[in-house]
C-alpha cells in the first residue's frame, strides 16, 4: 500500500509574491501540478496534498483527481508539523508514505520507483534521495554514519563545518508510516527557523538510508525567481533537445519556448523569438517566426510565419502569414492562402487561394475559394450589442477600404468598388459600389476671409 503526502501549505516567503508558492508556473505548468503528475504515475492509493497559506486557491489550481485529499495546515508550523496534522487527520497510518515538497517540482517518476525499491529492499523505517551540490546553498545538509543516517542539518542552523558538507537533503522521503506516526509527535521546534522539521526525523528512525542521485537538475528545489527560472531553463533545455535530434532547427535556441505538449514536424525552422505554447502541432518543412507566438493551432505543411501571433486556430497547408498579423481563436486559414501585414482574423473561415494582403480586419465571416481582400478592408461585425456574420462567396474581388456592415451576405464573383461601405446583400456575379459620385470642380479659389 502506498500512499503519498506533498507539503504545499508553505507560504513561499523567498519568493517575494503574492501568488503562492507552489503555483508559480514552469513551462505553463504549476509547481504543484508537475509533482501531482509525476506521483500519480506510480499509481499510488492515495495523494494527499496539504494545504494552508491560500489554501482555497491552492486547491481550486488542482485537477480533478479521485485519489486526491486535501489536507488543511493552519497555522504553518513547518515540514514536520505538516505530517503532524496529516497523521492525526488519517486513521489509519499504514503502508509505505511517500512525501514530496510541492517545490521540487521536475522529480521523475523513475527517480521515485528507485527510493520506493531501496526502501523494500532493505526495509527501511525512512529512506530518502540526497544529491551532491558544489553549492548547496539553502539545502539540508545529510551526515552519514555507516550506511545510515546519522542527521539533517538545515542551513540556518549549520556551524562553519557543517555548511561545508554538499551531501544535502532533496526533500523527497519514503516512511514506514506505521514507524513514522509513533515518533511524529515527538518533534520539537528548538531551531534557529523555530519550525518543526520533518528531517528531524532521521534521527528518531532507527533505519535510515539515503539514495545518492547524480543531479541533473531534476532535484532542483524552488525558494526564490532565480530557481524558478533555472528549472525553467532545464526543462526547456530538455524540450528543445528533443525537438532538435528529431529534425527542427532552432536559429537562436534561447530567446525560443516550446511547451510540452507541442508537436513539431521535421524540417521546421524555428526562428529566433519564437513561442510555441500549448497543445500546438507543427507540420513538416515550416518556417515559424521570428518574432512569432503560436498557442493550441494546428499548422500545416509548408507555412511560413513571422512577426505573427496565432491563437486557438488551424493553419492548413502553404499559407504564408506575416509580418505583424493576428490569428484570433477559431479562425481556420485553408490550404493555399496568404495573410499579409497588419491583418487580424478572428472566428473566421477562410477559403483556398484566398488572399488578405495587408490591413485588414475579418472577423465572424466565411470567404469562400479564390476571393481577394483588398488593403483596409474592413468587416464591422459589432452593432454595440451583438457579433453578426459576413459571408462572402468565392472568385470575388473586393476593393479596397471596403466595410462591410454585418450581418451581411455577398454572393460569388461579386466585385466591390474601392472605399465602399456595404451594406446590403448582393446576388452573384454583382458589381456592388457605394459611395458618392466624385465631383471636380474646375477654377476654383478658397474665399478670401
Ligand atoms: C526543505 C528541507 C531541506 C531540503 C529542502 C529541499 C525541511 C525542514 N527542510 O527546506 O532539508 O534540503 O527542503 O528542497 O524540511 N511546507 C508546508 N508546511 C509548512 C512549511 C512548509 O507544507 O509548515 C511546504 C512548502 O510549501 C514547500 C515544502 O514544504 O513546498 C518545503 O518547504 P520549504 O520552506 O521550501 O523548505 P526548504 O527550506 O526548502
Ligand atoms: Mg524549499
Amino acid at each position: 500500500m502506498l500512499s503519498v503526502a506533498i507539503l504545499a501549505a508553505g507560504k513561499g516567503t523567498r519568493m517575494e509574491s503574492s501568488l503562492p508558492k507552489v503555483l508559480h508556473k514552469i513551462s505553463g505548468k504549476s509547481l504543484l501540478q508537475r509533482v501531482i503528475d509525476s506521483c500519480v504515475e506510480l499509481n499510488p492509493n492515495k495523494v494527499f496534498v496539504i494545504t494552508g497559506h491560500k489554501s482555497k486557491q491552492v486547491q481550486g489550481s488542482i485537477s480533478d483527481n479521485k485519489k486526491i485529499q486535501f489536507i488543511t495546515q493552519d497555522p504553518q508550523l513547518g515540514t514536520g508539523h505538516a505530517i503532524q496534522v496529516l497523521c492525526r487527520a488519517v486513521k489509519k497510518n499504514e503502508g509505505k508514505l511517500l512525501v514530496l515538497n510541492g517545490d521540487v517540482p521536475l522529480i521523475k517518476p523513475e527517480t521515485l520507483n528507485k527510493l520506493l525499491n531501496l526502501h523494500d529492499s532493505k526495509n527501511a523505517d525512512i529512506s530518502l534521495i540526497t544529491t551532491r551540490k558544489k553549492n548547496p546553498y539553502g539545502y539540508g545538509r545529510v551526515f552519514l554514519k555507516g550506511d545510515f543516517i546519522d542527521r539533517i542539518v538545515e542551513e540556518k542552523d549549520c556551524n562553519k563545518q557543517e555548511r561545508e558538507n554538499q551531501l544535502v537533503n532533496a526533500g523527497i522521503y519514503c516512511f514506514n508510516w506505521d514507524n513514522l506516526s509513533k515518533i511524529i509527535n515527538i518533534l520539537q521546534s528548538n531551531n534557529n527557523q523555530k519550525e518543526i522539521y520533518l528531517t528531524d526525523t532521521v534521527s528518531l528512525l532507527k533505519n535510515s538510508l539515503n539514495l545518492e542521485v547524480k543531479d541533473n537538475g531534476e532535484l532542483q528545489g524552488i525558494n526564490n525567481r532565480i530557481q524558478l527560472s533555472k528549472c525553467e531553463e532545464n526543462i526547456q533545455n530538455s524540450i528543445k533537445e528533443k525537438h532538435m535530434l528529431n529534425g527542427v532547427t532552432f536559429i537562436n535556441k534561447a530567446s525560443c519556448s516550446i511547451s510540452e505538449e507541442a508537436e513539431i514536424g521535421k524540417d521546421v525552422i524555428v526562428e529566433a523569438n519564437t513561442h510555441i505554447r500549448g497543445s500546438t502541432k507543427i507540420n513538416s518543412n515550416c518556417v515559424i517566426g521570428p518574432n512569432t507566438f503560436i498557442e493550441n493551432s494546428y499548422i500545416g505543411l509548408h507555412c511560413e510565419i513571422s512577426n505573427s501571433t496565432v491563437y486557438d486556430s488551424q493553419i492548413m497547408d502553404n499559407i504564408k502569414i506575416g509580418p505583424y498579423s493576428h490569428i484570433r481563436p477559431n479562425s481556420k486559414i485553408s490550404s493555399n492562402s496568404k495573410i499579409g501585414n497588419f491583418v487580424e482574423i478572428k472566428n473566421s473561415q477562410i477559403g483556398e487561394e484566398s488572399k488578405l494582403n495587408h490591413l485588414s480586419y475579418i472577423g465572424d465571416s466565411i470567404i469562400g475559394k479564390s476571393t481577394n481582400i483588398g488593403a483596409g478592408t474592413i468587416t464591422a461585425n459589432f452593432d454595440g450589442k451583438k457579433k453578426h456574420q459576413t459571408r462572402i462567396g468565392k472568385n470575388s474581388s473586393i476593393g479596397a477600404n471596403t466595410v462591410f456592415v454585418a450581418p451581411i451576405t455577398l454572393g460569388e464573383s461579386v466585385t466591390t468598388g474601392a472605399g465602399s461601405v456595404i451594406t446590403k446583400d448582393s446576388k452573384d456575379n454583382s458589381l456592388v459600389i457605394s459611395r458618392s459620385k466624385q465631383v471636380n470642380i474646375e477654377n476654383w479659389k478658397r474665399k478670401k476671409s
